[in-house]
């Protein structure tokens, strides 16, 4: 197995996929960070394929500063639970679409975690991935003035981007 995580000096957000079938979404994640300037890094780690891999792979990003998780995974939704199971840095979960349900269950997996041990949960699909990496943007912004900026002009080229319509009274 080879066990040379992809690691990026710096990253802050640490990009987990259950498979690397899920980049397809995930990809839109990693560029909205991009977008952000926020420096990270993407892993295809299974939770039950391979834990001591997943195991080694958060201790190594706790020491080079990784300060959120976001995991992604579909059939198998554990993957995000696991993380948060061993990190006290928030993870957000992203549901994948599966093979029979659409990814319902996986949502409903995320977000049906006990008391806890918590993760948040995104939207299924790529609004989930890209408000994923908006969300981590947040998160990170409270304690960084450039993520901060640039979240804020994110949030200022959307409003632009919609005509504003005339209300009538
Ligand atoms: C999950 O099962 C993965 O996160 C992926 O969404 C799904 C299918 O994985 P592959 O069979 O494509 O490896 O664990």
């Amino acid at each position: 197995m080879n066990t040379a995580f992809t690691t990026e000096n710096n990253a802050k957000v640490g990009v987990l996929m259950g498979s690397d079938s899920d980049w397809a979404t995930m990809s839109a994640c990693s560029d909205t960070l991009r977008k952000l300037g926020i420096a990270h890094e993407c892993n295809a780690i299974s939770a039950h394929r391979h834990p001591k891999y997943l195991e080694a792979y958060i201790a190594s990003a706790h020491e080079r500063g990784v300060e959120v998780f976001i995991c992604a995974a579909g059939g198998a939704a554990h993957l995000a639970g696991v993380v948060a199971s061993q990190t006290d840095r928030p993870v957000l979960a992203c549901p994948m679409k599966g093979w029979a349900t659409e990814g319902l269950d996986a949502l409903l997996s995320m977000a049906q975690m006990p008391k806890g041990v918590p993760v948040a949960t995104f939207a299924i699909g790529k609004h989930g991935a890209i408000n994923a990496a908006l969300f981590a943007g947040a998160i990170l912004a409270r304690s960084d003035e450039s993520i901060r900026k640039s979240w804020q002009e994110y949030r200022a080229q959307q409003s632009a981007s919609l005509p504003t319509l005339p209300v009538n009274s």
